[in-house]
Parts: structure tokens; C-alpha cells; sequence
């Protein structure tokens, strides 16, 4: 069931977004919206190959904002990603997508394969990762954890879903996990710092703690990225938002996940950062063919993306926002912005 809430209010007014660096969105709607006969950015792309609840009925009231639906009520969550099939079928992309930027890994961590026993994916989205992993552990049952039941049904018989929102006090006892996995969790954490202290309580010692991330700013080496770009613009929109939702997208840019860890407790904290270039510009073939994934997955669902930040929360009409797509969309597929993003993933150890 879905219920449409009363319109909101934008949370910053033109002349505080403007404060910050971003451009009005009546900005997006004065472009040129004619289409370039000589963009071929789109062939390119075919050149390359509890709170632990039971599921009790609110969990599927879902909302419609700007006819795409989000998660019912659940605790504090307050999540910018649809749960709608569109978006789940962007997060299945997604999964391949950051096996590619890890060079074919799911994981950085040195885990040993006879060991491992219990394993969490806080926020699992539609639950890939866990199912991959625990194909690659069948000795571990994986449990997948999200705010919203988009997961499959159908999965490896040491594969469960649960649903928890990962900001209240996690219900696990002390010492439960050989691995805790958190992959893409900006904009939805709501205190860094706590979410690893958790992560420690209910690690197991000699167990491992991962967290993956990517920069939510889009930047350029050679400047040529500038300030209007909607590429430039992509992160500052994303980062005021975040703020106001209480919610950091800011995670590698304040490089809060070795903080989190350091502050925990953990030891041996490795950190490690994958260069994404954006599209299809960098010589390099592996580093061009994680750019050009990585153009795939922002341009998959891109209007999703975009739904919660930028019209809930930040006030732009849905008509604005989907200039600013056209553009960005643009500019993805456009060799002479060398724009880039970078993955950080940080692993770290409980003591014994
Ligand atoms: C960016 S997606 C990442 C999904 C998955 N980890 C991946 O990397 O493919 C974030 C996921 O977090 C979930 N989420 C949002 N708020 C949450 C919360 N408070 N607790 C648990 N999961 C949450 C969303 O429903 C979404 O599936």
C-alpha cells in the first residue's frame, strides 16, 4: 500500500543554496535541452561489454514521493533510496559495478576461509553481495540486513534476511560476527562514530569490521571540472542535503570510517582507495572500463537517485532535477571533463 505524504518543505531556500555553491535550479531549466545530433554518449556504453522486526504490515505502507515509493515506517530510518523495483534493479547493477572497481573482490579484509562462521551486510539493499558472499563461504550463514524487504526470496540455503534499521541498538549479542560488512551506508548513518562502536560490541575478537565508500564529490585533477559543471554541482547538492537529513554523505571527504574504527577500538586498520574516473576518458584501460561501469551506474536510475535529495529535501521541481539529469547525463558522456570519484574501503581487526 502505498500513501502520498503532504508536500514538503524545502529544507534550504535559494538564497542558502546559493550560499554553499549551488546554482539555483531554475538554472537547469535556462539550458539548452535540445539534443546534441552528435552526442554519442549512449552507443559508448555498448562498445564495452531492533530492533530486529517481523514483518508487520506498516513495513509495507510504503511512501510515494513523486511516483516513486520508499520505505515504510521503521525507527528513525529515514532512507533517499526508492525501494521500487526500478531503483532495486539500479542496486543489482550496483553490486557488479564495486566487484569491478575491487579488482574482482568482494572484500579487502584477510578473512580466513575455514574460520568464518557469521557474517552481517548492514543495509544490504537487494541482498547481492551476500548472497555472492555466501556462495564464496558456504561454511558461513550471512544474514542481510535493511529497513525495507526488497530482497529475493530465492537465495543460498546459508543466506537470511532480517529486517533492522542499522542507527537504533543492534539486538546481536557481544561477540557474534567473524565479518561485519557495510558497503555504500553515506547519506544513511546517522553517527558514524556509533554505528562502528556497534560494529566492535558484536564483533567477535580476531573478527573483521569493513566499510565501502565512495566520495560524494565529483572532482577533477586538471581542473576540468569547474564550479557550474553539473558534475561539480553533484556534490554539493548531495552534501547539503545530507547535512539537513542529519545523515553525512560526507564519510570519505571527513574520512570517518577509519575515525569510526580508531575510536572503536579496532586494530590493524588498512585503508585502502580505488580511483574511479568518470565515463570513458582515462587511457588506462582497466581504470577506463571501472569509469565507464561507473557512468553506467550513475546513469542507472538516475532520476531515483536524485528523487529524495534533490526535490524532498533540497525543494527542486521534479521538471528542474531532470534538466540537471540531462545535463549530468551530458557531461558523463563527455571525454573532456576528466572527472573522478574515489572508493575508499577500510578494514580493521577486534583484538583477541
Ligand atoms: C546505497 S544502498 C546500498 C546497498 C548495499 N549495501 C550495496 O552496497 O549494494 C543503501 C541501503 O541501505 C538501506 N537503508 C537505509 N536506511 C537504513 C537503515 N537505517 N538501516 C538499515 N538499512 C538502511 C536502504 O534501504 C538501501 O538498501
Amino acid at each position: 500500500m502505498a500513501t502520498e505524504p503532504a508536500q514538503q518543505q524545502p529544507l534550504l531556500n535559494n538564497e542558502e543554496q546559493a550560499a554553499i555553491g549551488i546554482l539555483p535550479p531554475s538554472h537547469w531549466e535556462e539550458q539548452s535541452t535540445v539534443e546534441d545530433p552528435d552526442d554519442d554518449s549512449a552507443s559508448t556504453i555498448g562498445s564495452f561489454i531492533s530492533s530486529t522486526a517481523s514483518l508487520s504490515s506498516t513495513i509495507f505502507e510504503y511512501r510515494t514521493i513523486h511516483g516513486r515509493t520508499y520505505h515504510g515506517e521503521m525507527g528513525s530510518a529515514e532512507s533517499w533510496e526508492p525501494n521500487d523495483e526500478r531503483h532495486s534493479e539500479a542496486l543489482d547493477l550496483a553490486q557488479h559495478v564495486y566487484t569491478v572497481v575491487l579488482d574482482g573482490k568482494l572484500f579487502n579484509a584477510p578473512l580466513d576461509k575455514k574460520k568464518v562462521q557469521k557474517v552481517v551486510d548492514i543495509g544490504t539493499g537487494t541482498g547481492l553481495w551476500a548472497i555472492d558472499f555466501a556462495d564464496e563461504f558456504p561454511n558461513a550463514e550471512v544474514i542481510g540486513t535493511d529497513i525495507t524487504p526488497i530482497q529475493p526470496t530465492w537465495v543460498p540455503a546459508n543466506v537470511k534476511f532480517e529486517l533492522d534499521d542499522c542507527n537504533s541498538e543492534w539486538t546481536w549479542p557481544d561477540n557474534t560476527f567473524d565479518f561485519i560488512h557495510m558497503r555504500m551506508l553515506f547519506g544513511i548513518v546517522e553517527d558514524w562514530d556509533a554505528i562502528f562502536r556497534q560494529a566492535y560490541r558484536t564483533c567477535k575478537p580476531g573478527g573483521y569490521t569493513e566499510s565501502f565508500v565512495c566520495d560524494s564529490t565529483f572532482r577533477s585533477e586538471d581542473d576540468t571540472v569547474k564550479d557550474d559543471s553539473a558534475l561539480a554541482q553533484w556534490g554539493k547538492v548531495w552534501n547539503a542535503a545530507g547535512r539537513k537529513m542529519g545523515r553525512t554523505f560526507e564519510v570519505f571527504a571527513h574520512n570517518l570510517q577509519q575515525k569510526g574504527m580508531e575510536a572503536a577500538g579496532f586494530v590493524d586498520i588498512e585503508v585502502k582507495d580505488y580511483y574511479v574516473p568518470l565515463g570513458v576518458w582515462h587511457k588506462d584501460k582497466v581504470l577506463a572500463e571501472k569509469g565507464l561501469w561507473w557512468k553506467i551506474h550513475c546513469e542507472s536510475d538516475l532520476e531515483g537517485y536524485l528523487n529524495y535529495p534533490f526535490n524532498a529535501v533540497m525543494g527542486w521541481t521534479p521538471a528542474q532535477t531532470g534538466v540537471y539529469a540531462a545535463q549530468l547525463r551530458k557531461e558523463l558522456g563527455d571525454p573532456k571533463y576528466h572527472a573522478y570519484t574515489t572508493v575508499r574501503c577500510v578494514w580493521g581487526r577486534k583484538p583477541e
